[in-house]
């Protein structure tokens, strides 16, 4: 009878282990990615850079030439946004007459200067905004701080 009691502690031991194993990568897995947008000194004032973000999903960076709230680099004036549409998923492109993305599908608006809120829809959700980071001589993406990219489940790999 012991050595059952035994046996059976040891197997709640050995699964409790095994499950540590088994969460940590997951752990790992979640943590929001930081990857290296541009070096500083190629961002020019209303002229977006292209990168992608978490993974092959498109995203711009555009330094406002006036701080933002939240704005990253050396004037706070650096922001960066998912460019997938919040309506149907279609990539946005800068519009630099207006400062505004622009949606080619069905024509929504977006506003850099106001966190990425839609202006005009059909969207009524602003773009996902990403969070940068200054570091020596480059800007880095490094998490999106509120909603979802554009059909994903997830904002981390
Ligand atoms: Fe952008 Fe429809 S997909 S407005």
């Amino acid at each position: 009878m012991q050595h059952s009691k035994l046996t059976r502690r040891r197997f709640m031991l050995a699964g409790g282990a095994a499950m540590g194993v088994l969460a940590a990568p997951a752990a790992i897995q979640a943590a929001p990615v930081r990857k290296r947008v541009a070096a500083l000194a190629n961002i020019r004032v209303g002229e977006p850079v292209a990168f992608t973000y978490p993974d092959d999903e498109p995203a711009f960076l555009v330094d406002l030439g006036r701080p933002q709230l939240g704005g990253a680099g050396p004037k706070r004036s650096l922001v960066a946004y998912s460019a997938l549409c919040q309506h149907m998923g279609c990539p946005v492109n800068f519009d630099a007459r207006t400062g505004h993305f622009v949606c080619p599908c069905h024509a929504s608006r977006f506003d850099p200067a106001r966190n990425g809120d839609a202006l005009e829809g059909p969207s009524t959700r602003g773009l996902p905004r990403i969070h940068l980071r200054v570091d020596g001589d480059a800007v880095y993406a490094v998490g999106v701080a509120d909603g979802l990219v554009y059909g994903r489940a997830c904002n981390h790999t």
